[in-house]
C-alpha cells in the first residue's frame, strides 16, 4: 500500500505516561506506512516502555540521553531536528507539554523539539483533571500559537478509571492525521504565492507615524500554511512582532504603503496567486517632517494627508487570466455588502470578509471568523470562529478551488 508517509523521516517522541504502551503500536503503524522513524524518549518514558522494543521495531537505536554513556558519542538534537520531516510527541504528558511550551530544555526530547524545523504534532495524554487545569490549557494554547498541531485527546476511560477527556488519540487516528498532512503538503507544490501582511506605517516625522492595530497574525498564518502545502511564498510584511518559520517563505520587510506596493509589483508577475491580507494605511502625511516636530517651536495643529495607492486594486488591474487575486475586508458594519463592493472594485477573485462586530475576530486576536465571497458567482461560504491557523487552512482550501 502506498501512503504519503512513504520515505518520510519521522521523529517519534515518547514521554513518561501510561499511554506510552500505545506508542509501540504507533511506531509499528508508521514503519508499516513506509516512514523512517527515529524514536526519542524521555528518561521517564523509559519507565513505561523499554528502548529494546522500540529500537527493534524502528530498526534504529533509541535516542534518550545527550550522549552514549560508554562511548561518549554525542547525539545532536540539531541534526535530528534538521533530518525530520515531522516530529510527533505521543504521548505528551502535562509536564513535557509545559517544558515544550516554555523551553525547559532538560532532556533530549525537548532540545530536539526546540531544534525541529519540521511540523510538530502533539498528542496529549493525561488524567482529566490535569487536562482541564488552566495551566495545561494555557500550555497547549502556547504550542498551538507556535504552529504545532495538537491531536486532541479523546474522551473515555482513563488509566485512573476516571472517565473524561485525556486519553491519547488512538495510534490509527494519529497515523491518519499525519497521512492527510503529508498528502496535503504537496497540494500547492510548484505554485508561487505572494502574501501581504501586517500594517503599514506612514511617517509623520522621524519619531511618529500613522498606522493601525494589525498584528500580522492572519497573513503569517496563511504564509505558513501555504508553505506547508508546498508553495514558494513571498511574504511582504509591514512592521510586526512575528517572523516566518518555514524555509519556503521569503520575507520582504517594508514600512510604508509605497514600499509595499513596490515589493508587490516586483514579485507579482512571477506569482500564480496573491493574497492581500495587509492592513494598508489609506493615508500618509503628504510631507513628512525630516526633523522631529517640536511642540513649542512648530506649533503644528494639523497634518496634511495624501491618499496611499491601493495595492490590491493595482494588482487587480494588471493581473493576467492565469493569476488569482484574493483580498480581505475588515469591516465594522455592513460587512458582506462592503466586502462584495471591494471584490468587484478591486477585480479580486475572492474576498475574505471579517467583522469587528464578531467577538474574537479581527486585529490582534489569535482567532478569526470569516466569510468568503467569490467573483465567479459561487455562493458565499461562512465559517465559525476558529484559530487563525485553521482559518488559513479554509482560505487556502478555497484558493486551491479557484
Ligand atoms: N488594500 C491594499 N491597498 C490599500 C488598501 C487596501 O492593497 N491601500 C487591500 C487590503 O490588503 C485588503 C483590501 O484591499 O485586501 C481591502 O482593504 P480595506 O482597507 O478594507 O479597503 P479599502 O479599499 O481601504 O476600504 P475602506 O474604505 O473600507 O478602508
Amino acid at each position: 500500500m502506498s501512503t504519503s508517509l512513504q520515505g518520510k523521516h519521522i521523529i517519534l517522541g515518547i514521554t513518561g505516561g501510561i499511554a506510552a504502551y500505545k506508542s509501540v503500536v504507533l511506531l509499528r503503524l508508521l514503519v508499516k506506512a513506509g516512514a523512517d522513524v527515529q524514536v526519542v524518549i524521555t528518561p521517564n518514558g523509559k519507565e513505561f516502555i523499554t528502548p529494546v522494543t522500540l529500537s527493534a521495531l524502528s530498526g534504529k537505536p533509541v535516542v534518550s540521553e545527550f550522549f552514549t554513556a560508554n562511548s561518549g558519542e554525542w547525539h545532536s538534537h540539531v541534526d535530528l531536528g534538521l533530518w525530520a520531516d515531522a516530529m510527533v510527541v505521543a504521548p505528551a504528558t502535562a509536564s513535557s507539554i509545559a517544558k515544550m511550551a516554555n523551553g525547559v530544555a532538560d532532556n533530549m526530547l525537548i532540545t530536539t523539539y526546540l531544534s525541529a524545523k519540521a511540523p510538530v504534532f502533539v498528542a496529549p495524554a493525561m488524567d482529566l483533571d490535569m487536562m482541564a487545569h488552566p495551566s495545561t490549557t494555557r500550555n497547549i494554547e502556547l504550542l498551538r500559537s507556535y504552529g504545532n498541531h495538537i491531536i486532541e485527546p479523546a474522551a473515555g476511560e482513563l488509566a485512573s478509571h476516571l472517565v473524561g477527556k485525556g486519553r491519547m488519540e488512538e495510534p490509527e487516528n494519529i497515523v491518519a492525521v499525519l497521512e492527510s498532512f503529508f498528502a496535503k503538503s504537496e497540494s500547492l507544490s510548484g505554485r508561487r504565492i505572494l502574501i501581504t501582511a501586517g500594517p503599514t506605517i506612514e511617517r509623520i516625522d522621524p519619531v511618529r507615524y500613522i498606522s493601525n492595530f494589525s498584528s500580522g497574525k492572519m497573513g503569517y498564518a496563511i504564509a505558513e500554511e501555504a508553505a506547508a502545502r508546498g508553495a514558494e511564498v513571498t511574504l511582504v510584511s509591514g512592521p510586526v512582532d512575528l517572523r516566518p518559520r518555514h524555509s519556503r517563505i521569503r520575507l520582504v520587510k517594508v514600512e510604508s504603503a509605497i514600499e509595499m506596493l513596490r515589493a508587490c509589483e516586483e514579485a507579482f508577475p512571477a506569482c500564480d496567486t496573491a493574497i492581500m491580507s495587509a492592513a494598508v494605511a489609506d493615508y500618509a502625511p503628504s510631507e513628512p517632517y525630516t526633523c522631529k516636530i517640536k511642540r513649542e517651536r512648530d506649533g503644528v495643529d494639523s497634518i496634511a494627508l495624501r491618499k496611499n495607492p491601493d495595492i490590491a486594486a493595482t494588482l487587480g488591474a494588471i493581473k493576467t487570466p492565469g493569476q488569482r487575486l484574493v483580498g480581505f475586508a475588515l469591516e465594522t458594519d455592513n460587512a458582506i455588502d462592503n466586502g462584495a463592493e471591494k471584490l468587484a472594485r478591486k477585480h479580486l477573485d475572492m474576498i475574505v470578509v471579517n467583522s469587528l462586530a464578531d467577538s474574537g475576530a479581527g486585529f490582534g486576536t489569535d482567532t478569526n471568523k470569516v466569510t468568503l465571497l467569490f467573483a465567479d458567482g459561487r455562493p458565499a461560504e461562512a465559517f465559525s470562529l476558529k484559530s487563525k491557523a485553521d482559518v488559513a487552512k479554509d482560505i487556502l482550501d478555497a484558493v486551491e478551488r479557484l
